[in-house]
């Protein structure tokens, strides 16, 4: 899956020793342009690699974090059904986070630095992890809509050209379809109950909107590595467009269900490009930088997870440690 190949960040250096050469980096991009994957053990530009690294890495960051609003109501679900699919769910989350760290790893980066440099903020997470979960309606739409909005950008990106990344994403969106059908059940389920489940979910839906849109990031317009990274095939379609054909899959199937979105101006347009009101980019990018309304509370529940299990990792990486296996 990883291409069986992981690279010190020593070793990383090494084969990037002739960063840039002109006839390596054609070479490379006509690999890329043949639609052939890029391994561990290949020549890349540097910036190739910085750029992979920093995007698996926050995806995987997204993926513990993102564990955490639902497993807060894995104790509250409505009832013993719902709890064994949340369950199951976050379990899964957390998964697909070891299997982004260790397809970043490849890069020549450790999981330890990873995990460091998300504690100390120098790293980003999805933005939408920064929300609370106040009501079992959040259940349904971070199930249903934020699943969602994640599989129309991984699918995409799954297409892409390193292959550790793409094996991974394929992995992913084949658990991430249970976890959407999950979710649509149970916002289905609400939006067609009783008064006070309809409201619950309105009431929900009404803050996850702004949350939702800003997720595929900022406008191409503001996007500072969009090019570089649709260049070489690491993004397979822009910021907008990812926008876009998640509007297009998911505000029929909101409308349908006599929902509303808290939006005068969103519509689509004749050319097929949905038009929507000012998502209020300044709230993006205090998210992004630490100020949202949950992220000091997400870095404090990862720093206290990570100071209680330190042991149990310096315990398994302790060279001088013989692993006995049990007879019985
Ligand atoms: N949440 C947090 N930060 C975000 C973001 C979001 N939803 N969208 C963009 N950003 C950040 C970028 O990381 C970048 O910051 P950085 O330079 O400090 O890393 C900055 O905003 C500018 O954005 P842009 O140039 O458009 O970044 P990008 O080309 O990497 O595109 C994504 C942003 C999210 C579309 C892209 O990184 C991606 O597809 N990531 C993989 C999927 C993923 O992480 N999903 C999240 C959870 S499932």
């Amino acid at each position: 899956m990883y291409g069986n190949t992981s690279l010190t960040a020593e070793e990383a250096k090494i084969v990037n020793s002739t960063v840039e050469d002109p006839e390596k980096l054609a070479e490379f991009e006509a690999r890329i342009t043949r639609g052939e994957k890029i391994e561990p053990g290949d020549w890349m530009p540097d910036q190739y690699r910085k750029q992979l690294i920093r995007m698996i890495e926050q995806h995987a960051h997204s993926e513990i974090v993102g564990a955490l609003p639902e497993g807060t109501w894995i104790t509250r679900a409505p009832n013993f059904r719902r709890k064994l699919a949340l369950i199951a769910k976050v379990q899964d989350e957390v998964g697909h986070g070891q299997l982004l760290y260790s397809a970043a790893e490849t890069l020549g980066k450790t999981r330890e630095q990873m995990l460091m440099d998300l504690l100390s903020g120098k790293s980003k997470y999805s933005n939408v992890f920064n929300y609370p979960a106040n009501t079992w309606a959040d259940i349904a739409v971070i199930g249903f809509l934020v699943d969602g909005a994640a599989i129309v950008n991984q699918v995409i990106n799954s297409k892409g050209s390193y292959g550790p990344y793409c094996r991974a994403l394929e992995r992913i969106c084949y658990e991430e379809s249970f976890h959407l059908k999950q979710g649509h059940d149970n916002f289905v389920y609400l939006a067609t109950g009783t008064k006070v489940q309809r409201d619950m979910l309105q009431e929900a839906l009404n803050r996850w909107y702004r949350p939702l849109l800003h997720f595929f990031g900022p406008s191409d317009r503001d996007s500072q590595h969009s090019e570089k990274l649709m260049k070489w095939k690491v993004k397979l379609a822009s910021n907008d467009d990812m926008r876009n054909q998640f509007l297009d899959q998911y505000v029929p199937k909101i409308l349908e269900l006599g929902l509303t979105l808290p939006d005068p101006e969103l519509r689509r347009g004749d050319d097929g490009i949905w038009v929507f009101g000012d998502p209020d980019w300044d709230e993006f990018k205090r998210v992004i930088s630490g100020d949202g309304p949950c992220n000091a509370e997400r870095l404090e529940v990862r720093r206290y997870s990570e100071l209680a299990h330190r042991w149990v990792r310096e315990a398994l990486m302790n060279p001088k440690e013989k692993y006995v296996t049990p007879l019985a």
